[in-house]
């Protein structure tokens, strides 16, 4: 475990490494980290100067931060020099006239009895704080003796000794010192505990790596192709998640898309709590599924009827295993780059993390029923029709592509989809899982008035828990299980704390339709970013619509799988990474969409815009 120790003195450094150490925590200092601002010590107590200089550095640093204030005070000076210890005599850290003025003081005092104390905060980038003080007391001797230590030490005798601190060895002192009685006093009341009692990110991933494959439950978590160490998350609200070790992250990820509340939207939370305490599963039907499925049909009246289920992917593969139902046929047209969940038809020349991992079409999948156009040309969906029309039983397609970063479709492409799948008697599918209720309280399909067949949701539709949904005409979706004998089912399908969860992000975004004010931040992003990017000496650009978009390295426009290959992956990484430094989170992918969530502001914008100059500058 780490943390940062906000002082510019190479000996409390140097005596916190030691001190620490023997609680296995490691300690960086200010130049570690370039340094921290200076900060005015001029609260009346040890402890009020400690948390100042604590908050400041963390915050400056983005990570937890140790700073401890110190000092004497003689009790027969009025304890002075006390929270003026280091400049007493006016220049601060000068030893000499400070340990002059104390003896000049006390010359014909009898009464030299003192204490050093030391007050130690830690403090975690958000601001949250604790503070402790230890003490060691003594006498003040008449003449400086010892040139070890610092500060007050060669007139310092602590209790029951009678030499001067500055004629200890560090390891004597360490075990008496004030700074030491603070750190067991921090030790004692759990200071650290809270905190750096936690595994670290490093520690939870060695231990990940030995049972999770790869330490990961879902690939591109492992940050195979931007580098560095996985993040472990300990918590989120808003805008912003906190890692175990104490960092704010600003996060532009939002789970992927679902959480366009932000992080713990309380409303969700309170649903989530209040269906959980109610009970977490009956495999029987709930109200809260009725109602979610009205209204996902009401806000998508293409969505005539809705089956729950459990993720985007479970979705997607039951649209096509009923798309094969109704149509009597086997064989479908994805396009390149696109993504649809990781069931067996779907895997073949997909996006997302295949193509972060350099793989596109899974191992184990055959891919013979599938056929692969590129995005946006319908020349080749036209070719594709003109040889096997008769055969196909779904095109599938994401209605604005993300998961080869955002790729929107050119004017006429979806309507021409539409037109080519009615024309060969196969069903069009939209996978709504990122698009749907993203732009708008309905689907991008609903927006645009394009009705596809068969609607994918997934993401926001759950609010930050596991959901799925499949919808469209009654004529089609009676096909499913029990009325159809197209099979379909799942032990937690309409789960009722998940729908819980869903039900009330729905219902928050009709309510408040957060969509233009999303609009305006998405574009003041983009806008911004691509201000920055075109000042860069190589080829960069944002690129997006409403509420999300991806910082492409690479010429622009993009309209299919090649542009957005042809991007530089290592400056995406290279950026990614000078972003995390400064506490800003984008996806860990260049192939990838960026979101904002309804809990992000404009100056979450403009910092984002402050550490993509930093990036340029560096
Ligand atoms: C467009 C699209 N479809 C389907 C899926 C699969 O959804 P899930 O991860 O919930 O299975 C995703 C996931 O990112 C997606 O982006």
């Amino acid at each position: 475990m780490e943390i940062l120790a906000a002082t510019n003195n190479a000996h409390k450094l140097f005596e916190l490494k030691q001190l620490l150490a023997a609680l296995g925590i490691s300690v960086r200092g200010a130049e570690d980290v370039g340094g921290i601002p200076e900060v005015d010590e001029d609260a009346p107590t040890f402890k009020g100067n400690a948390l100042k200089k604590a908050i400041s550095a963390a915050q400056h640093a983005n990570c937890v931060a140790l700073a401890d204030d110190s000092g004497l005070e003689v009790f027969s000076l009025n304890r002075d020099p006390g929270v003026m210890s280091a400049r007493y005599a006016g220049t601060h850290g000068d030893d000499v006239a400070n340990i002059a003025k104390v003896l000049d003081a006390l010359e014909d005092c009898e009464d030299r009895r003192a204490r050093f104390v030391c007050a130690i905060a830690v403090a975690r980038p958000n601001g949250q704080a604790d503070v402790v003080e230890g003490d060691v007391y003594g006498t003040i001797t008449h003449k400086p003796r010892g040139d070890r230590g610092f500060g007050y030490d060669p007139i310092f005798i602590p209790d029951g000794d009678d030499r001067t601190f500055g004629e200890f060895t560090p390891a004597e002192k360490d075990k008496i010192s004030h700074r030491s009685a603070a750190l067991r006093a921090a030790t004692a009341c759990k200071l650290f505990e809270s905190v750096l009692g936690q595994p670290s990110s490093a520690d939870l991933f060695e231990r990940a790596i030995a049972v999770i494959p790869g330490g990961v439950n879902s690939p591109v978590r492992a940050f195979g192709s931007v580098g560095g160490e996985p993040l472990y998350v300990k918590s989120g609200t808003g805008a912003r998640f906190e890692s175990v070790e104490g960092t704010q992250f600003l996060d532009f990820c939002c789970s992927w898309g679902p959480l366009i509340l932000g992080h713990a939207h309380p409303e969700v939370v309170d649903a989530v709590q209040r269906a959980s305490e109610a009970g977490l599963s009956y495999g029987l039907n709930t109200p809260g599924e009725v109602e979610i499925a009205e209204t996902i049909s009401r806000l998508v009246p293409e969505m005539e009827m809705v089956r729950l289920v459990n993720s985007g992917t479970e979705a997607t593969m039951t649209a096509l295993r009923l798309a094969r139902g109704v149509t009597g046929r086997r064989k479908m047209i994805k396009f390149d780059g696109c993504y649809h969940g990781h069931s067996d038809q779907l895997l073949v020349a997909a996006g997302s993390g295949l193509l972060t991992g350099g793989i596109s079409s899974s191992a184990g999948v055959s891919g013979d029923d599938v056929f692969v156009a590129p995005y946006n040309d319908l020349r080749a969906v036209r070719e594709i029709i003109h040889a096997h029309g008769q055969e196909l039983a779904a095109i599938i397609v994401e209605p604005v592509a993300g998961n080869m970063g955002y790729v929107c479709p050119n004017d006429g492409f979806l309507q021409g989809l539409r037109a080519l799948a009615d024309d060969c008697g196969a069903l069009l599918i939209f996978d709504e899982v990122i698009t749907g209720f993203r732009f708008g309280a309905t689907t991008y399909g609903h927006l645009r008035g394009i009705s596809p067949d068969l609607t994918c949701l997934g993401k926001v539709i759950g609010g930050g828990l596991p959901i799925g949904a499949i919808g469209g005409s009654a004529q089609h979706m009676t096909r499913l299980a029990p009325l159809g004998d197209v099979y379909q089912a799942g032990t937690l399908s309409g789960n009722p704390v998940a729908v819980a969860a869903g039900l009330t992000t729905l219902r928050i975004l009709e309510r408040d339709n957060p969509y233009p004010r999303l609009a305006e931040l998405g574009t003041a992003a983009r806008d911004g970013l691509n201000e920055l990017l075109q000042a860069a000496p190589f080829p960069a650009h944002c690129a997006g619509q409403g509420s999300v978009f991806t910082i492409f390295f690479g010429e622009g426009p993009i309209g299919d799988l090649s542009g957005a290959k042809a991007c530089d992956t290592e400056r995406y990484a290279s950026c990614f990474r000078s972003m995390r430094r400064g506490g800003v989170y984008l996806p860990p992918s260049q192939f990838e969409l960026s979101f904002l969530s309804a809990a992000h502001h404009e100056a979450d914008v403009e910092m984002l815009m402050s550490r993509m100059a930093a990036w340029l500058r560096e």
